[in-house]
């Protein structure tokens, strides 16, 4: 049987929380503009599929602020910080244990579905995404970051990052089942669907747009929660994976230094009559 979440262990490491605050900070004043175009309803309904420790559904409902927002995920720590940091937005901002795969709510519940950077991780993408548009309401939006670990661009150094990021991304997708290719891959899955008026846009995370240190934690973050399992699936050693990881965040931090993260912001509208 597939593993439906190959990737528990990092997802549940305190790497991950510190993640999710700094590509909160790196992405979200890029995205926020994104997000406003949508005709939402000013009482809109969100759900944040796959919220983590609440960074954007939190975000979500202060940037509408008579909206409900429900973010679920399946890592108990997370939801229990989520709520604790964001109780006092609580009338509106729920987090709840629940599995992308399994959504209980109703057909047609959300104006928003919201899902970043769960995509890549798991197996079945197009059921998860299925399911997500199953509870969005006809005209509602899905709002998605799906990652794409080719559009990741370092300068090269003693090591060259093009190797780590070919090497890691084809063999860790292979062997966990997922497509960490998904920025360039969703947008087929999404128009097979007959999802209406789909747009692909980038928040551009780099050197100049971005505080270096920010850009920094991102890469330490993954450094140390995915160099042991880079190590285990795929040719590339653990200590050789901190060497690398090492060496961008080097290059991130060089004043005259410059990185890129092409993160791709794609969006898409349920068409007004459902098909089956
Ligand atoms: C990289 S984090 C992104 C968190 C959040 N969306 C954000 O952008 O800050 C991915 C999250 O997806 C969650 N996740 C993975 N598989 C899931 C599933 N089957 N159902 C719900 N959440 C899941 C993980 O627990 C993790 O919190």
């Amino acid at each position: 049987m597939t593993d439906l979440n190959p990737q528990a262990k990092q997802m549940a490491d305190e790497s991950m929380v510190r993640n999710l605050d700094a590509q909160a900070r790196a992405i979200w004043p890029q995205e926020a503009p994104l997000i406003r175009r949508y005709a939402l309803p000013s009482d809109a309904r969100i759900l944040d599929a796959g919220c983590g420790t609440g960074e954007i559904a939190s975000r979500l409902a202060e940037l509408f602020p008579q909206s409900h927002v429900l973010g679920i995920d399946i890592v108990d720590h997370h939801l229990d910080l989520a709520r604790a940091r964001y109780e006092g937005l609580a009338a509106r901002l729920t987090f709840e244990h629940q599995s992308v795969f399994e959504l209980s709510a109703c057909d047609c519940s959300f104006d928003l579905t919201v899902c970043r950077h769960v995509l890549h991780s798991i197996p079945h993408p197009d059921r998860v995404i299925a399911g997500l548009v199953r509870v969005t309401r006809p005209g509602g939006y899905l709002h998605l970051i799906p990652e794409d670990y080719g559009m990741l661009h370092f300068q090269r150094g003693a090591l060259d990052p093009r190797d780590f990021w070919h090497q890691v991304a084809a063999s860790f997708g292979e062997a966990t089942g997922t497509d960490l290719f998904m920025g360039r891959n969703i947008f087929g899955i999404l128009a097979a669907m007959r999802l209406e008026n789909l747009s692909v846009d980038y928040v551009v995370v780099d050197t100049v747009r971005v505080p270096r240190e920010t850009f920094a934690a991102i890469l330490e973050a993954w450094r140390d929660g995915y160099s042991e399992s880079i190590g285990q699936l795929t040719p590339i050693t653990r200590e050789s994976a901190v060497a690398y990881f090492n060496q961008m965040i080097a290059n991130v931090r060089d004043p005259h230094g410059y990185a890129v993260w092409m993160v791709p912001v794609v969006s898409a509208q349920v068409p007004l009559a459902k098909s089956e």
